[in-house]
């Protein structure tokens, strides 16, 4: 049972960064030199995932192209010398298979999710959501999770331990742990205040899901007006006693959906950066 494909939902309008992205894509801000989106593309590719299916929407083209060849800007860099530049542009075009399926409105991760099943048939997947970034010196985020996901043929999200008062930004859990960093989830509260927190144990964008998973959002679609929400799915695969794991990642973690959280991603990428960080270093020092 391999994971040969990857979800990552990209039709958010991406609010919290106006004026930022009121003509672009939130997912194509960068850290340093990089879009975000290319960082998650990335981390699948490291994982192992060279399929790739974006769920997109109203202005979202920016991404397409990005993942696209770019002959006449490769053309021009190569006549100026720049070898270096043009290859890594060619790069990304090869990075992955792509596919582009359209999100017909605002509603919902769980909506994103169900367009895009008809490409994945009852495959286990995995899902990226735009706002996490893992910085991580071992394995990638999503390669942990597959390597949970291999041992109990189970969906496995991302976790991670957060101050309690920030619960009420994220799914927390609360359940046994089996294994180092494993947990088996035995509740699901979504967006609890701190009081109704079962623990500070928090979700994060980065999940393995099986097609259980993909039946129960199709019926709370059949019966829900509103957003759907892949939430919904969880706690009712929860409710039938179905298991589902989460595994706390090993790495440093960046909400790049959060504004004080993609500066912090900006200042550690930069001081890793090759290319800026000594002179990053020097200013920070400066600013202190
Ligand atoms: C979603 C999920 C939430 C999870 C979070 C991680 O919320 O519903 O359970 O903790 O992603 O980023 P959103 O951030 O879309 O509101």
């Amino acid at each position: 049972m391999q994971i040969r494909k990857v979800i990552i939902p990209v039709g958010g309008l991406g609010t919290r960064f106006l004026p930022a992205t009121k003509a672009q894509p939130k997912e194509m801000l960068t850290i340093v030199d990089k879009p975000v989106i290319q960082y998650l593309v990335e981390e699948a590719v490291d994982s192992g995932i060279k399929e790739v299916i974006f769920v997109t929407g109203k202005g979202k083209r920016a991404i397409e192209d990005h993942f696209d060849h770019a002959g006449e800007l490769e053309a021009h860099l190569e006549k100026q010398g720049k070898k270096e530049m043009a290859k890594k542009v060619r790069a990304i075009s090869s990075l992955a298979y792509c596919a582009f399926v359209r999100q017909k409105g605002p509603l919902g991760d769980g909506d994103a999710l169900l367009q895009a099943r008809h490409l994945i048939g009852n495959e286990p997947v995995a899902v990226l959501y735009g706002d996490d970034v893992v910085y991580s010196k071992g394995q990638p985020a999503l390669r942990q999770l597959i390597n949970v996901f291999l041992k109990y043929k189970r969906p496995v999200f991302a976790l991670e331990r957060v101050p309690k008062s920030v619960v009420h930004r994220y799914g927390v859990i609360s359940g046994k742990k089996v294994a180092p960093r494993t947990w088996l989830v035995d509740k699901l509260v979504e967006k609890p205040t701190p009081k109704e927190a079962p623990s500070n144990i928090a979700i994060i964008g980065k999940y393995i899901l099986t097609a259980d998973i993909f039946d129960e959002l199709a019926k709370v679609k059949a019966k829900k007006g509103r957003e759907l929400h892949l939430t919904d799915a969880f706690e009712r695969v929860l409710a039938k006693k179905m298991p589902i794991y989460g595994y706390e990642i090993e790495g440093t973690r960046y909400d790049c959906g959060d504004k004080l959280g993609f500066l912090r991603a900006i200042v550690d990428f930069g001081l890793r950066h090759e290319e800026v960080k000594k002179g990053l270093k020097a200013h920070l020092k400066k600013v202190r």
